[in-house]
């Protein structure tokens, strides 16, 4: 076997640094090659998508993140295909209690929508191409409005446990970015997108964040707006930690959300973002109370579970309201 068989057993490629041009002897010539990851992203997004669209799915314009004891949201989708996500080709599987797993695609208020119930982060061990990879293919079915929603930490002690905070951005102190390595351009689903630099400036759609706070106030459902931080976590923070988180400007944390919108804004779709406030973060002491309380994901996931009925009624409020305004930006 000489060593191009054992890199490409091994899922590496041989590329020449071209920039360098032809310069230089045949060994330094050799020593500018890089190796690359053979594994394209492209290809298995696109084998997902194969599968989803042979399993009979309706073609979604709306795709649906649900975060930690969100998911029965999905329990809104009319004439609902459930795809558990094992099923899927190179889908990556959820690991955490209160993540189901599920893909679920049908209609809500009659809108085409691809609901995933559950999510997986890079804390689980997951590389950030696993956590984005299941953004990717609703991008490519088809889905131009992305809605990501989590379980957050209030650091705003204007907050209270069970709010629906929505995203007006967000700061990533993941200290990592999903888009490292080549560029794909073959990802861009709009006119302008897939670049390797883009504009951040809008990256959760003042357009659609209008439309949410119109629809909470058409449905007595308190809104409030906020910027989410992202951490790696699994640790829940210190108190130190939320402390400089605030003085940063952070309304809110979590660790999950970041990485998704990145990808789905490289590849053109609008994003609407929205947390429910399911614990105060550490150290914050609640409105009401008097000193903070420890943080326990149980917690989290009851308080999770009792704000659902509002964030399920805001956010089946708001699927034709964003299905009409895709259908005016034709
Ligand atoms: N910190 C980080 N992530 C979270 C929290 C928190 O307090 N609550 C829910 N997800």
């Amino acid at each position: 076997m000489n060593i191009l068989q054992v890199l490409t057993t091994h899922n590496y490629l041989i590329q020449n640094n071209l920039h360098a041009g032809n310069r230089g002897t045949p060994r330094e010539k050799r020593q500018r090659r890089t190796l690359i990851p053979m594994t394209d992203n492209f290809s298995n997004a696109q084998s997902s998508v194969d599968y989803i669209r042979a399993a009979g799915a309706v073609k979604p314009t709306i795709g649906i993140i649900l975060g930690s004891g969100l998911g029965s949201f999905a329990t809104q989708v009319q004439d609902a295909l459930r795809i558990p996500y094992a099923e899927i080709p190179h889908f990556p599987r959820t690991t955490v209690e209160g993540h189901s797993g599920n893909l679920v695609l049908g209609t809500v208020a009659g809108v085409p929508v691809a609901v995933m119930q559950g999510r997986v982060h890079a804390y689980e061990g997951y590389p950030l191409s696993d956590v984005v990879f299941p953004t990717r293919v609703l991008g490519l079915l088809g889905c131009k409005t992305l809605i990501v929603t989590n379980a957050a930490g209030g650091i705003n002690t204007g907050y209270r446990q069970g709010a629906l905070v929505a995203i007006s951005d967000h700061i990533n102190l993941t200290g990592n970015n999903a888009l490292l390595g080549p560029n794909e351009p073959r990802f861009s689903m709009a006119y302008g997108a897939g670049l390797r630099f883009f504009d951040m400036s809008a990256a959760y759609s003042p357009r659609l964040r209008a439309l949410a706070f119109k629809e909470a106030n058409r449905n007595n459902v308190p809104l409030a707006e906020g910027v989410y931080l992202a951490v790696l976590g699994p640790s829940y923070e210190t108190p130190a930690e939320i402390h400089a988180f605030r003085t940063l400007g952070a309304d809110l944390v979590g660790m999950s959300t970041v990485h998704e919108v990145i990808v789905a804004r490289h590849m053109g779709l609008d994003v609407l973002g929205i947390s429910i406030v399911t614990n105060m973060a550490a150290g914050v002491i609640a409105s009401g109370q008097q000193s903070a309380e420890p943080i326990f994901h149980e917690d989290v996931m009851d308080v999770g579970r009792r704000a659902e009925k509002q964030f399920t009624a805001l956010l089946t409020a708001l699927m034709p309201r964003i299905a009409a305004t895709q259908a005016d930006l034709k």
